[in-house]
Parts: structure tokens; sequence; C-alpha cells
């Protein structure tokens, strides 16, 4: 059996309040520039400037503005925002807290995907305690200018409410499908009012900080991938769980700490991210390499590659909310033509049109989740065409 490791993470070092506390002793403008300063960059996947988002909801004049915690974590693999939410909870909240104050939101709203329903009552009881200790609720810390507070709405199982458009509409009461962008949420989100969504980890690291210090978090990881990570580790390695690196390791190093040095490939960003060869382990695992959301999954030696692009294909063909063709289409015609694949009746000539679709699909996908659907279809015919082409094909397929 094996085991499951939550390596030690900075979220326990971090004392209670601390960032709440160093952000109430500043001016609006200087939160938001501590946060730009750090250079964190969201978690969630898409790596937006967090102070840049705060900066534009900051600036947009308006009544009502609102914070939203994604806590979808629909990502096949990624399990890190269920460790933050179970050990870490005050943390998110707080650093809810601290943006909702430096962008003038009065209301926070966490999306819970529906298999964490389990945690209802673990985070009404953090936020519960919140309230009592005047760190939510009216004239919150003590400022009588600052009332803010959180509640939680569970979702209902879609893929797609993850991606923060389709999570705004499902939050409304609508189907959870993506918005044209633009407008971006943080200038007209939740009910059409400037809105800031964060990945769960996003929120905090935001915590850290502002307790720790923006030159802190600046000075780890890499330049242009600044500070730590968490990362959901499964698959063929002796020590899955949730980790966390500084960006900018590699991805053999990450190998090495997990007990997966024998790995023919790693999927570095879960199923809608892409296979990493063997030949290429030396690749960092940061923005300007290997941008990378939450899950890494090692493929061992004996793992048939077609099977994980067909697996992930299905996923994201059952997954599509199919409000555009490339990806409603494109994708189910990309998992035929891997079907045809897998039983050897598929040419060279035909793979090589499956790869163009697959481009199409990313190139004219209407949201990230066609945009990503085929990557790792089209990165493992790019690094295992050889293995897969040694099975039986024939050439009349079409
Ligand atoms: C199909 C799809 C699913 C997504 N699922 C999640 C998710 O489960 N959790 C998450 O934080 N972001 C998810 N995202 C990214 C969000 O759209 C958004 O970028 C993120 O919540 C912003 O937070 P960040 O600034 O902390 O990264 C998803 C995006 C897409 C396209
Ligand atoms: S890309 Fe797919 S999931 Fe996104 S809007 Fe189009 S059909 Fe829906």
């Amino acid at each position: 059996m094996k085991s499951s490791v939550v390596s030690k993470l900075t979220f326990s070092t971090i004392p209670v309040d601390a960032g709440l506390h160093a952000a109430t002793g500043m001016s609006l403008e200087d939160i938001v520039e501590t946060v730009r300063e750090s250079g964190l960059r969201g978690r969630g996947g898409g790596a937006f400037s967090v102070g840049r988002k705060w900066e534009v909801a900051r600036g947009v004049r308006s009544d009502r503005k609102y914070v939203i915690c994604n806590a979808a974590e629909g990502e096949p693999g990624s399990f890190k925002d269920r460790a933050i939410l179970s050990g870490y909870a005050p943390l998110v909240f707080e650093g809810m807290t601290i943006a909702a104050l430096a962008v003038g939101a009065t209301r926070g709203i966490i999306y819970l995907r529906a298999e964490y329903a389990y945690m209802l009552g673990h985070l009404e009881s953090v936020l519960a305690a919140r309230r009592k200790a005047g760190l939510l609720g009216k004239q919150v810390a003590g400022n009588p200018r600052f009332n803010f507070d959180i509640r939680i709405q569970i979702g209902e199982g879609a893929y797609v409410c993850g991606q923060e458009t389709a999570l705004i509409e499902f939050l409304e009461g609508h189907r959870g499908e993506p918005r044209n962008r633009p407008p971006y949420p943080a200038v007209s989100g939740y009910r059409g009012a400037p809105t800031v969504v964060h990945n769960v980890e996003t929120w905090a690291w935001v915590t850290c900080v502002m307790a720790k210090g923006a030159k802190w978090f600046h000075d780890l990881g890499t330049p242009k991938s600044p500070g730590m990570k968490l990362f959901s580790v499964s698959g063929d390695c002796s020590r899955p769980g949730v980790y966390e690196f500084q960006l900018g390791l590699s991805v053999a190093e990450l190998l090495r700490v997990v007990g997966g040095e024998d790995a023919q490939g790693v999927q570095v960003g879960g199923a809608s991210g892409r296979m990493v060869p063997r030949s290429q382990f030396g690749r960092k695992i940061a923005y300007e390499d290997l941008p990378y959301g939450g899950a890494v999954i090692i493929l061992g030696e004996n793992r048939d590659m077609l099977e994980v692009a067909h697996n992930y294909l299905k996923f994201f063909t059952s997954e599509s909310c199919g409000q555009c063709t490339p990806c409603r289409e494109g994708t189910r015609k990309l998992l035929d033509g891997v079907e045809r694949l897998r039983n050897g009746r598929c040419s060279s000539a035909y793979l090589d049109q499956l790869i163009s679709l697959g481009e199409s699909i990313q190139a004219a996908s209407k949201c990230g989740l066609g945009q990503s659907s085929p990557q790792a279809f089209l990165s493992i015919v790019a690094h295992y065409r050889g293995k897969l082409m040694g099975r039986k094909l024939v050439d009349d397929a079409r």
C-alpha cells in the first residue's frame, strides 16, 4: 500500500492573523503594491499577476464589489486545495479578507465543489469563529469603515464550473457556462460588479505574503516564477501526496523526492497539462518553461500512453459545456481517432490529420477547456509517436 505524504507546508509557520494585522496597518494602495511586488501569480492555472488583478478591481468605481474563492478543484489529479481547506482554512479566509479591504469588497463567496461538501461543517465553524473574533462581519478588525463577510455555495459537479466566468454564472443561479471575455471579472463579474476570483492556494499565499513581506516571497523560486507552489503528486511513484516546492525545480528533482525516478513520462498540469518525456526531465516547472496548475501525474514504464490520451479525451468530451463547436464536436472526433488508433485502424496520414484537428480545437475554442483538451494527446503523439505507430496500422482507415 502506497503512503500518502503531506510535506511540511509554509502555511503551518504563519502566525494566526499576522497577514490581516499587517494589512490593517497599511494604506490600501500599499496592500495592493505589496502583493504586486511579491510577484505572486494565480495558482489556479492561469498564472495572472495577483497584484494586477487587484489593481484593476480597485480602480473600478462601484458600490458593490466581491471576492470569490475558487474551490472547484476539478482538475483530475489535483487534491492540494482539499489539503489546504482541511488544514489551513483560516489562511484562505484571511487572504480573502485582506483583498476585500484593499479593493473595497463587502462580500466573499466560496464556490465549494460538490465532492467537498463533507467539509462544509468544518468550514462554517472556522467562519463562525472568525465572526466571533471580529475578523468577519461589521467593522472587521476594529476598522469602522470595513464590513465584510463570506458565504459558501456548493457546486454540482461540473468541471467547467471551475472556469471563473462559468463559476460566476453558476453562483448567480444560471447554467455554468463560460462567458465571453472581456469584460474580465475584475471589471464586471458577479452580478455585474468588480470581482476578484482566486484559487484556494492563491488566497493562502496572499496571507503569507502579507505576514512575511513581498521580498521574502519574491526571493524564492525564479525571477519570472517567484515563490512556492503546492503540488498534488500521484501515479507511479512510491511517495504520492501533497508537496510544497519552490517554482523552478526540475521534473527530475521532483521525481527523486517522490520516488518516481523510473517514470517514462510525467503529465504536468493534470489532464489539461502536457506529457513530459524522460528526455526532458531536466526541464523546470515554472511559468517560463513548464507552466503548471496543481497536478503532477507520474506514468511508469508499463503505462500505455495511448490509453492515457484516451482517458483524458474521454473526460473532456463529457465535460465540454457544448457552447462552441470546435470543443463540442472536435474533441469527440479526436476521441474517435484515438479509438481507431487503439484498434489499429488509423493510418499515419490520419494521425497527422488528428494533430491538425487538435491544433484547430486549441485555436478556435472559446474557453480554456477546449483550448487545453487536445494538449495531452498532442504531447503524447509528439514524444511517443514511434511507440504508437508500432501498433498495427492500416492505410485506408479513413
Ligand atoms: C475548464 C477550466 C476549469 C478550471 N478549474 C479551476 C479550478 O478547479 N480551480 C481553480 O482555482 N481554477 C480553475 N480554473 C482557472 C479559473 O478560470 C481562474 O483562472 C482561477 O480561478 C483564477 O484564480 P488564480 O488567480 O488564483 O489562478 C479553470 C479554468 C478552466 C478553463
Ligand atoms: S471551449 Fe468547450 S467548455 Fe469552453 S465554452 Fe466552448 S464548448 Fe464550452
